[in-house]
């Protein structure tokens, strides 16, 4: 599996340019915390799991500028977006270590490990959701290039498709960055699986005349409640999954789940640029003086969740808070 989002070596954070694939793969070589803010901030990054490990180093980063303390290097990660838990995460852990006279760069690392090393689980845990010929969909990017490799929702799905399983799956274009259509689509091509994408709109269509089996996405934040903060469209797919008795599954390592959020009517909901609405592919597409909104997350309640595939097994809403008590990290103090 060749795909990888970010890796360090000699004093710099490598990042592939997810904003130009899949046209051009692209590298950014990055020596400064201010620069990995701003990468993720324009999402030269992106991807819940992703952002907490480019955060991760960015710590270790700025560790090695020496104009940093950990507290002033947190602040500048921490305020670049809102609504990945998994981004926290990430900076605390290496904030806490350098705070205690560790070594940001070996806490950098084995925060990288450990996500991908979930990851790799996630994709055993949740293979058996899918038999012999599945037809599944997805929204958005889930996938190696969200997490570092492997993926939450595509992890599985790299897993059955390995062991020589008939697998097609349904990407969802994922208007307006085009997450969908441009990076999980490339990733299936890059792996061989099987795929169409379709339309944002098209997809109701496609689970009410009986040709989606499954669906399975990634999250950004899950609360205690088994609410899910993921890419805007998620709370739609669900509903409409539900209607048509099709089983919806939410894969996510333990840095994605929020311990502090009791449920999901509190998790910070990033807006973006309305530019991103009013044009497509660079060209606009509406009159000039339209206004338009631009919500990059939504919420889906726990109800409409069939099971939540994490690094320790597919659990239901309810088995949450008992699982974080067991496996999750303690909650860092920002975000
Ligand atoms: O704005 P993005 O591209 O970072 O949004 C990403 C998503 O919504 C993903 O589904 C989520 O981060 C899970 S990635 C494993």
């Amino acid at each position: 599996m060749a795909v990888r989002a970010l890796w360090f070596s000699d004093g710099t954070l490598h990042l592939l340019d997810q904003r130009r694939l899949p046209l051009r793969r692209t590298v950014l070589h990055l020596r400064k915390v201010s620069a990995v803010a701003e990468a993720i901030r324009n999402l030269t990054v992106r991807g819940a799991p992703a952002i907490g490990v480019a955060g991760a180093y960015g710590m270790a980063l700025a560790a090695r500028e020496g104009r940093h303390t950990p507290a002033s290097a947190s602040r500048l990660l921490a305020s670049t977006l809102p609504t990945a838990h998994d981004l926290f995460v990430g900076i605390e852990t290496v904030r806490s270590a350098w705070a205690e006279g560790n070594d940001p760069l070996e806490a950098a690392d084995a925060y990288r490990a450990k996500i991908v090393g979930e990851c790799l689980a996630i994709g055993d845990a949740g293979a058996r959701l899918f038999p012999d010929g599945a037809r599944v969909l997805t929204h958005c990017n889930a996938g190696a290039l969200a997490t570092v490799q492997w993926g939450t929702a595509l992890a599985p799905l790299r897993v059955v498709h390995a062991r020589g399983q008939k697998l097609f799956v349904w990407v969802d274009e994922t208007r307006p960055v085009l997450q969908g259509s441009r990076l999980t689509a490339w990733e299936l091509k890059e792996e061989g699986i099987p795929f169409s994408v379709i339309a944002d709109n098209a997809a109701g269509h496609f689970m009410h005349t009986g040709e989606v089996d499954s669906v399975i996405v990634g999250a950004d934040r899950i609360a205690r409640n088994g609410d899910v903060a993921n890419k805007i469209g998620t709370y739609e797919k669900a509903v409409v999954a539900r209607e048509n008795g099709i089983p919806f599954y939410v894969a996510a390592p333990w840095s994605t789940f929020d311990a502090k959020s009791p449920d999901g009517s509190k998790i910070p909901v990033e807006e973006r640029s309305s530019s991103e609405v009013e044009s497509f592919g660079g060209v606009r597409s509406t009159p000039p003086g339209s206004s338009a909104r631009n919500p990059a997350f939504d919420i889906t309640p726990a109800k409409y969740v069939t099971g939540f595939v994490t690094p320790r097994g597919v659990l239901r809403a309810g088995s949450i808070a008992r699982a974080l008590e067991r496996y999750a990290r303690p909650d860092p103090a920002v975000g």
